[in-house]
């Protein structure tokens, strides 16, 4: 890729921002469940979690009794996996539907809240299976309200447009947009996290600066303040990570984490400019296959993607390196490279991989790189990225 120029485009673009979610943010705010429920004139909830971690902190108790304060009636469903599978929330959507559910509650991290918005997505339309939408064949035009009740920062869903499911049966993990999905609130307690594994935590630091720096990275320059917005969070991130992680239940560090995760990927850090987001695709190539942790998939990838195209705009690479990683250093190509290690070095620094080998899945044989690499392009039928955009060829190359 040495050598290849692009031209450059100096221009903020148009853009909409909507966010319309109420965030509800500190320690005891999900006392409130049943008052934010409430306010919307919704009676029927349909709750759903994950596998059991909210059921033994109490936290469930918790939102049950907030809503029996407002006599909203209830029904649940837990059980939703990591990497959520599209026929648990099919499952969910005739149980909603059954119960005449008005909203569905989320309480849990991004695999809940991303299989209530499919749920949500369900109950509005019965006639319809959700997969028709997430594969564009059906437009969506309707869906159930979303509350959420946040147990991680990670996936930034609680602000969110989109959803991500797996159809285990054909290992096909995709995502949905539309800002019918985006949260009419949510609950963010920081102390909710104080009970993460540590490895769910730092998969979920990886994701919010994936989040970031998959908008930063971007074929359009201009836009200062989205930038900043940017850099500043990436900033905080490093910051409190280093404290999270040494000590978790650090209510600031918790709190700084938590809120960049929101703001992370409701659109403000890339406003005016189109996402790469190429490395998350790769990433749910290794979600789907292997069931590895989201966040760990992308500090595996992003290091192999960033030296194959970093000679495209090496000026934007060390603009990040100096901005961000405050690299003291005048001359572009080397800054860029350093800032790449130390990218790299941050990720190392919360034992999240950053290769394949270092996950679980293992190194791969050559056939299931390619057969990733060509789902993840609908067959080498489109070309995904922004910065750059690949076919299956180059991304089978940087898996490799
Ligand atoms: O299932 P439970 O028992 O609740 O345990 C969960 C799960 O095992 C556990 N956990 C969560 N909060 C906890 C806790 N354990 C103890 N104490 C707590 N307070 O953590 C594990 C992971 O939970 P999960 O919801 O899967 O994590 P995350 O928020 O990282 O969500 C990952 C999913 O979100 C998708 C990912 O692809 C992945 O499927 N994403 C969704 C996005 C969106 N909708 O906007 C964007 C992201 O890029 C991402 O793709
Ligand atoms: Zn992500």
């Amino acid at each position: 890729m040495k050598n290849i120029k692009k031209k450059e485009k100096l221009m903020m673009q148009s853009f909409v921002q909507y966010t319309p979610t109420k965030v509800v943010f500190g320690k005891d705010t999900q006392k409130e469940a049943g008052k934010l429920v409430s306010e919307l004139g919704i009676t029927k909830v349909f709750l759903v979690y994950g596998g059991g971690s909210v059921i033994r902190s109490g936290l469930l108790d918790e939102i049950k009794k907030s809503l029996d304060e407002e006599h909203i009636s209830y029904e649940e469903l837990g059980g939703v996996k990591p990497n959520p599978r599209l026929s648990f929330a099919r499952k969910g959507v005739e149980k909603a539907i059954a119960f005449g559910a008005e909203l569905i509650l989320a309480v849990g991290g991004g695999s809940a809240i991303d299989t209530a918005k499919g749920i949500a997505i369900g109950a509005a339309n019965p006639d319809t299976d959700i997969w028709e939408f997430w594969k564009n064949k059906k437009e969506l035009k309707k869906a159930l309200p979303v509350g959420t009740v946040l147990t991680i920062s990670a996936a930034g869903s609680e602000m969110s447009n989109s959803a991500v499911l797996t159809d285990e049966e054909t290992q096909d993990k995709s995502g949905i947009g539309s800002d019918l999905i985006r949260p009419k609130f949510a609950i963010m307690n920081p102390k909710l996290t104080y009970t993460l594994p540590k490895y769910q935590l730092t998969c979920g630091i990886v994701d919010i600066f994936m989040h970031t720096i998959e908008r930063y990275f971007t074929p359009v320059h201009g836009n200062e303040l989205t930038d900043e917005i940017a850099e500043g969070l990436m900033r905080t991130l490093i910051r409190n990570a280093a404290k999270a992680y040494e000590n978790q239940e650090d209510y600031d560090a918790m709190s700084e984490i938590m809120w960049c995760g929101s703001i992370s990927h409701n659109g403000i850090t890339g406003l005016g400019r189109p996402k790469d987001f190429l490395c998350h695709k790769l990433g749910h190539q290794l979600g789907a296959k292997f069931d590895e942790a989201h966040g760990a998939t992308l500090s595996a990838v992003w290091g192999s993607w960033a030296r194959y195209v970093y000679h495209l705009d090496e000026a934007r690479f060390a603009n990040y390196g100096r901005k961000v990683w405050n690299i003291d250093e005048e001359n572009d190509e080397k800054t860029a490279v350093a800032a790449i290690e130390k990218t790299e070095e941050f990720f190392r620094s919360l034992h999240m991989p950053t290769c394949l080998g270092d996950m679980k899945m293992g190194v791969q044989p050559d056939e299931v790189l390619k057969e990733m690499a060509g789902k993840a392009t609908a067959g080498d039928t489109m070309k995904v990225g922004a910065f750059q955009k690949m076919g299956a060829k180059e991304l089978y190359e940087i898996y490799k």
